[in-house]
């Protein structure tokens, strides 16, 4: 790679507010920085004594063995379960009858559940899959909308010890299917269909064309939402509400290894078929317990609303465990920001007195489009925490955040992490570190990042690189399902000892982290990952196109779009019509989120000698930009005058 230049230069910095600063639970930076340091120089007494906060079944013996590197064992010797992390310790206390989830379906109709009443729920859940044969290490996909039942699913697998492997609800049949596939899962939980700007999602309609013709998935469990028709298969498929009406309520949670798997959840990765990272269960609790407490200074009286889909990262993290850890109350709503009315989050803010609101930035830009009118008709005076992540947010959408959706009074946290480290990593403690609009700013406790060069040797301030870490952390990765070497190369063989986040970042002269963007051939489409091998693999399945290479081009509401280059089969004709119909064709293999924004034919692609194709330069064409950087590997120099002067 060349070296990564970065030329955004923003000189803004805003102190926490007093008021936040007060109550906060890192009140001043030199606190943060004591905590962070101890956590450096003594990670196993640090993550010791967070470990000791949750309710373990049996006492680990010890906090870390990194002698497997890169593979981490923590907790080692503890046995814990999630659900009763998220669920059974709160029923012991005041919490018993405290609001767990505030439920909005997308056409307004509303449920909520106290903590009590969301572990009866998952207690029963948990004995519907027990009587399906379901149990300890079964992998089970879930197909759902955002409904609570996803949230009990969730938990009712980590209850008996199932792995859940959670497909969000927008990806095609094919995507599901190669999901359940690789992770040869016995059951699928999904509903007939889920609410989306107005229509309904057919999933039902999805899984049955993902299973069919596919052995080893013997129960699919539908929850009944649209009352759209389904088709039916007796043998295999069950209701929700049927099954777990019969089942008793008394479930006790499964002792597991604190190395025990506890989800899978695919991501995309430069090459091949998609990643299922694994996670598993003590250090993974550990992390996102004290990341949510810390990050959104969680407190009793909070109402927290993370917007992501549990389909993703951050509703694991951030919407069941986390929050549920914490025994937050929390929002959760199924559809679109902008169903019925551009205002539909900022009337949710107001009707539950959301004090804590994390999202994505493409979301963010799209309310900004959308007009600052929508957002100031609600009243927004519950909040006093925002908080983002995703994808690199722009200063000016920062800046809008923060003036227009928190009235200049509340601290952001922007939160850089990852799938692969299932906790929040980079990010400011809200009432201690000044924050730089576009900046990630500082690591968390235990986290040892770094931005390096090629060769792993760190980069003094403002210059670009690789954004690396050093020490493990309790919920890192431990692997990628079936697929160890491909663990060890994507991550940990660029540099000894170095874990490879893929982005490129720098740091400023304070220290802060400024994220630039993936650096392998990745797109980061509204704040989801896609990897542009998949779609050109999507695209060449298509019989008229023989070869493509897809890039990304900045774009201001996605962040990234896809852009793809394609040459077509000789007698096609390159017109709008085909560039259409292979948009759709992109939509229907992988979903809609991966639908390319252009298609531009062309005769050839640029390629090395040794016939790799340089994406570096059609990303510059694809952006409009000069085209800057070697082009001497480049092997017909005529490809690139010729793609200059072909837009679809
Ligand atoms: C990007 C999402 C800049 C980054 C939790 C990372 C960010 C990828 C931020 C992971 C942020 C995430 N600032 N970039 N605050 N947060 N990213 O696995 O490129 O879906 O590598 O996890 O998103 O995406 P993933």
């Amino acid at each position: 790679m060349q070296e990564i230049e970065s030329v955004l230069k923003e000189n803004r910095r805003f102190e926490p507010p007093a008021e936040f600063q007060s109550k906060a639970r890192v009140q001043s930076f030199a606190e943060y920085e004591r905590l962070y340091r101890r956590s450096i120089e003594d990670p196993e007494a640090f993550w010791g004594e967070v470990a000791r906060e949750l309710p373990w079944m049996r006492p680990f013996d010890r906090v870390l063995d990194w002698s497997g590197a890169p593979v981490a064992r923590w907790f080692e010797g503890g046995e814990i379960n999630a659900s009763a992390v998220c669920l059974d310790q709160h029923l012991e206390t005041e919490r018993r009858t405290k609001t767990a989830i505030l439920w909005e379906g997308e056409p307004g109709d509303r449920r909520s559940y106290t903590y009590e009443e969301a572990h009866v729920e998952v207690c029963r859940l948990a004995n519907a899959l027990k009587a399906r044969g379901i149990g300890r290490g079964d992998r089970v996909a879930l197909y759902m909308p955002m409904v609570p039942e996803l949230t009990f699913a969730v938990l009712a697998c980590a209850r008996i010890g199932a792995i859940h492997s959670v497909v969000f609800g927008g990806f095609s049949a094919q995507s599901l299917r190669d999901r359940i596939e690789d992770g040869s899962c016995s059951a699928v939980i999904t509903a007939d269909g889920g609410w989306r700007r107005g229509k309904v999602l057919p999933l039902k309609a999805v899984v049955d064309e993902a299973l069919d013709g596919l052995g080893g998935v013997h129960t699919v469990l539908v929850v009944r939402r649209c009352e759209n028709e389904v088709a039916w298969q007796p043998e295999r498929d069950v209701w929700y509400h049927e099954l777990v009406a019969s089942q008793s309520s008394d479930c006790p949670p499964e002792p597991m290894g604190s190395e025990d798997t506890l989800f899978l959840l695919y991501t995309s990765g430069s090459t091949g078929k998609p990643k299922g990272i694994r996670h598993t269960t003590g250090g993974y609790l550990v992390g996102t317990y004290l990341t949510a407490r810390y990050v959104f200074d969680l407190r009793e009286e909070d109402v927290y609303w993370c917007t992501a889909d549990v389909g993703w990262i951050t509703g694991h993290s951030y919407i069941v465990y986390g929050p549920m850890a914490n025994g937050a109350t929390q929002v959760l709503y199924e559809g679109a920001p902008n169903q019925p009315h551009p205002g539909r989050f900022w009337e949710i803010v107001e009707r539950y007195g959301v004090s804590i609101l994390y999202t994505a930035p493409t979301a963010i830009r799209a309310f900004m489009r959308w007009g600052d009118e929508h957002v100031e008709k609600f009243d927004r005076s519950s909040l006093r925490l925002l908080g983002t992540v995703g994808e690199p947010i722009n200063p000016e959408a920062w800046m809008w955040y923060r003036e227009v959706v928190g009235g200049g009074r509340c601290p952001i946290v922007d939160t850089w992490w990852q799938t692969e480290t299932g906790a929040i990593m980079i990010t400011p403690q809200p009432g201690a570190v000044a924050t730089k609009p576009g900046s990630c700013t500082l690591p968390f406790f235990g986290v040892d990042a770094l931005v390096v060069d090629e060769e792993g040797n760190e980069k003094g301030p403002n210059e670009g690189g690789y954004l690396a870490v050093r020490k493990p952390w309790p919920s890192m990765l431990r692997g990628i399902w079936g697929d160890d070497e491909r663990f060890v190369e994507t991550y940990w063989s660029k540099w000894p000892g170095m874990y490879f986040a893929g982005d490129g970042a720098r740091r400023d002269e304070d220290g802060y982290f400024w994220i630039m963007g993936r650096v392998d051939d990745v797109l980061n489409v509204s704040g989801h990952r896609l990897s542009t091998m998949e779609i050109e693999s999507a695209l060449v399945s298509h019989p008229s196109v023989v070869e493509a290479a897809v890039v990304a081009r900045p774009d201001e509401l996605t962040g990234e779009a896809v852009c793809a280059f394609v040459t077509i089969a000789p007698g096609v004709t390159a017109e709008e019509a085909l560039g259409d119909r292979l948009k759709e064709h992109v939509a229907a293999e992988i979903g809609k989120l991966a639908r390319p924004a252009q298609i531009r034919f062309t005769d050839a692609l640029p390629k090395t000698r040794s016939g790799k194709i340089m994406r570096r330069l059609l990303r510059d064409i694809a952006a409009d930009r000069e085209i800057v950087g070697d082009t001497t590997t480049l092997e017909d120099f005529s490809v690139l005058a010729r793609l200059r002067g072909n837009e679809d």
